[in-house]
């Protein structure tokens, strides 16, 4: 069906056509070069039409105007040379241009989302008008994929909304709404759905009786009215700013100030080539091959119903009972109240309970634009939320999550208690983080309705949740954890019981190893810097003292146990929580936290508190330090994979990136050990070996590289 049609022409009146994209069997329009052609094929009849006073541009699926380019392409085209890429970008340019230069008036009639390859088109129109639905959107994701617009959008939007806010615009990638779009002067009118084609009709006819589209036209062809003292002054602060965000990572956003800034002193045509070389050099590039795939994960993690029977359905979540109000129980509640999921909730203690409900209240109803809560949040949130003791209220809805304290005999007794009074149907999940799911159901009556769904903390910004299926956990109850996980907004992945599940097995090799690092002499400050440098977003000393160095221990101890040959038990945190330094909490634990702040300084102490531990005064490279901790991470997920604790290697990247804060630039860990290539792991892995089993490849590891074997393929 690929060639299938995608646009329709009709003509509302007699002088006005309208080209709809409505690409047939898929939820949303992307430009696809077989698109691309067809727009190309009814451009060049409509051009050659006599009397034609306007082309309005539409989507025929409400709710999406067109969403981007098809990345599918994209991805199979990433070998490209680079003249190449240049020349698919000029075929944009050239082919939208056309939209800007045709003897009659553009305009796209937005409705939805409108974004990447969609918004260039939409940009290189005359005119735009747009639906006030709040699904509309217009924005330049591009430097999410590593890549900034190239078919004439750093051109285009600068011309027209301004160079000030088309940087801020295309660098950030953040789309802006319909009122925004107004405000910045993008769209001519702003009306409701169904009056957008009268709307655009109308701008037509005013357009051809004024006459102001040609000097658009011209206008926007030209250089941009800018000093250079506004010049140097925008180029200076927009990349400070984005240094402060990239961390000198993601090279894309400061390509495209480059671009517009340049592009900005000569003319459109002028501007339009520098756009195509710039991308030529992003296009392709390693980072772009991995923000692709992070995208690819995402995009997978949306239609994975967590099994693989097709015929299981999940059942549907009313209300969602949660037991303890603590950190994690209030973010989970606030979670579902945000998302309009009643809530019941309940905990041992009434002050941890009305702590709990105002934390809930206070999370559930913040409004990002208003920097606070709002009294529209407000009414909505109370009502959905119900505090009580009674357990047959909580055994009334139809997911329980119990997040009380972590420890085995507490949940049981809750369970055993609770088990009884719920409903046939009744879902009952555990938030445990070390507890192995089996081991919780072994005294219940229906374990196949049992499972975990893991949050993380805090659970208002991690993406991440594991649904963890027990021994005996049924079909129905992880298809039900998954779509419930993806109505409250989250990536859910499906992991097999184990210690640590996925995300804290494949995280305590990499802190233990940082614990052994500072033992055999590493400056603190050097492994920071060389897992900072890796891109993950905070040091792993400072990362123990955030999750609390009794945790970690705790955490540590579960895997020590469970993994011996490959667990060292340092001596250091147990020290650590004997003198009191429990990290962030306690307001020392590596670093200091008593400042105003409370942000992670040196403590003059600790070198001296560490003294008896130091075993060796080794000198470490970066890339040593960086083998020395990603190593052990890959080594464990080699073993996750042979224990098949997850169904696909992606999931792993998706847990990582999503859980951890793995790079999004190096595209998750199994597909940087992809762009490496095994052998390269083996070899690198040679000189470590003789610290010890936790260095030596794995069986995994070992024939995938005599193959030459990659972890995503045929996956
Ligand atoms: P917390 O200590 O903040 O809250 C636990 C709450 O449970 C307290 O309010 C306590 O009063 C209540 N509680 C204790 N016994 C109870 C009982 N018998 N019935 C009802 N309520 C009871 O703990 P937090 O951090 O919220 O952890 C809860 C669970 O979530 C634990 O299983 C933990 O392992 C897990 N978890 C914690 C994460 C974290 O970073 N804090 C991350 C992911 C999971």
């Amino acid at each position: 069906m690929a060639n299938a049609p995608t646009i329709t022409v009709s003509y509302p009146e007699t002088d006005i056509a309208v080209l709809s994209l409505d690409l047939p069997d898929k939820g949303v329009n992307v430009l696809s070069t077989c698109v691309l052609n067809e727009l190309d094929a009814l451009m060049g009849n409509l051009e050659t039409r006599n009397g034609l006073a306007g082309l309005i541009i539409s989507s025929g699926k409400p709710g999406t105007f067109i969403v981007g380019a098809d990345l599918t392409e994209f991805a199979a085209s990433l070998e490209s040379e680079k003249g190449r890429v240049v020349e698919m970008c000029r075929h944009g340019q050239t082919l939208f241009g056309r939209f800007s230069k045709c003897p009659f008036v553009t305009v796209a009639a937005i409705d939805g989302l409108c974004l990447g390859g969609g918004a260039e088109f939409a940009i290189w129109c005359d005119r735009r008008v747009m639906s006030d639905d709040e699904r509309t959107e217009f924005g330049f994701p591009e430097v999410k994929l590593g890549l900034y617009p190239g078919w004439g959008g750093t051109v285009r939007a600068p011309r027209i909304v301004g160079l000030s806010n088309a940087v801020e615009m295309i660098t950030s990638g953040e789309p802006i709404d319909a009122a925004t779009s107004q405000t910045m002067g993008l769209i001519s009118d702003l009306v409701p759905a169904d009056q957008l084609l009268p709307a655009a009709i109308r701008l037509i006819r005013s357009e051809q009786t004024s006459g102001d589209y040609l000097r658009d036209r011209q206008r926007w062809s030209s250089p941009i009215t800018i000093t250079d003292t506004e010049l140097g002054f925008l180029g200076a602060t927009a990349s400070a700013m984005i240094r402060q965000k990239t961390k000198g990572h993601y090279p894309a956003p400061e390509s495209a100030l480059e671009v517009m800034l340049e592009g900005s002193t000569g003319d459109a045509e002028n501007a339009c080539r520098l756009e195509a070389e710039g991308m030529s050099h992003l296009f392709g590039s390693p980072i772009n091959a991995s923000l692709l795939n992070v995208f690819f994960l995402t995009d997978r993690n949306k239609k994975d119903v967590g099994v693989d029977r097709q015929d299981v359905k999940s059942r549907d979540i009313g209300i969602v009972g949660v037991i303890g109000a603590g950190i994690m129980g209030s973010g989970i509640a606030a979670a579902n109240i945000r998302r309009k999921i009643g809530v019941v909730i309940t905990d041992a203690s009434d002050a941890a309970l009305s702590k709990g409900a105002e934390r809930i209240i206070e999370e559930a109803t913040y409004d990002s634009k208003a920097k606070g809560p709002t009294a529209e949040r407000m009414s909505q949130a109370a009502p959905l939320l119900h505090l009580t003791s009674a357990y047959d209220e909580i055994a009334a809805c139809d997911l329980v999550i119990e997040a009380v304290v972590e420890s085995l005999d507490v949940k049981r007794k809750i369970f055993s208690e609770l088990e009884s009074l719920l409903g046939e149907d009744t879902i009952l999940a555990s938030n445990t983080s070390t507890i192995p799911i089996t081991q919780l159901a072994e005294q219940l009556q229906r374990p196949e309705k049992f499972c975990g769904i893991h949050f993380f903390n805090p659970v208002r910004r991690m993406k991440l949740v594991e649904v963890i299926r027990g021994a005996k956990t049924d079909d129905k109850t992880i298809a039900t954890a998954v779509a419930y996980a993806k109505r409250v907004g989250k990536m859910p992945i499906v992991v097999n019981d184990g210690p640590g599940f996925l995300v804290n097995r494949l995280l305590l090799p990499y802190m233990n190893e940082a614990l052994e690092l500072v033992c055999e002499g590493a400056a603190i400050k050097s492994i920071e810097r060389a897992a900072k440098a890796f891109g993950m977003p905070m040091g792993p000393i400072e990362l123990y003292d955030m999750v609390g160095i009794d945790t970690a221990f705790y955490a540590g101890r579960t895997m020590w146990q469970a993994f011996p040959d490959r667990t060292v038990a340092s001596p250091i945190l147990p020290a650590m929580i004997k003198a009191g330094r429990l990290g962030q909490k306690s307001g020392v634990g590596f670093y200091s936290y008593n400042n105003k702040k409370r942000r992670a300084q040196p403590d003059p102490e600790l070198g001296e508190f560490l003294s008896p531990y130091i075993r060796d005064h080794k000198q470490f490279s970066e890339d040593e330090l960086t083998c020395r901790l990603f190593l052990p991470m890959l080594l464990e997920a080699t073993r996750a994979l042979e224990d098949k604790l997850v169904r696909d290697p992606r999931d792993i990247d998706l847990g990582l990136i999503f859980g951890l804060g793995f790079p999004p630039f190096k595209g998750g860990l199994m597909f940087w050990a992809d762009t490496l290539g095994a052998a390269k792991m083996v070899e690198l892995l040679k000189p470590l070996e003789q610290i010890g089993d936790r260095m030596k490849p794995t069986p995994l590891l070992l024939e995938m590289a005599q193959g030459n074997q990659k972890f995503y393929a045929g996956a």
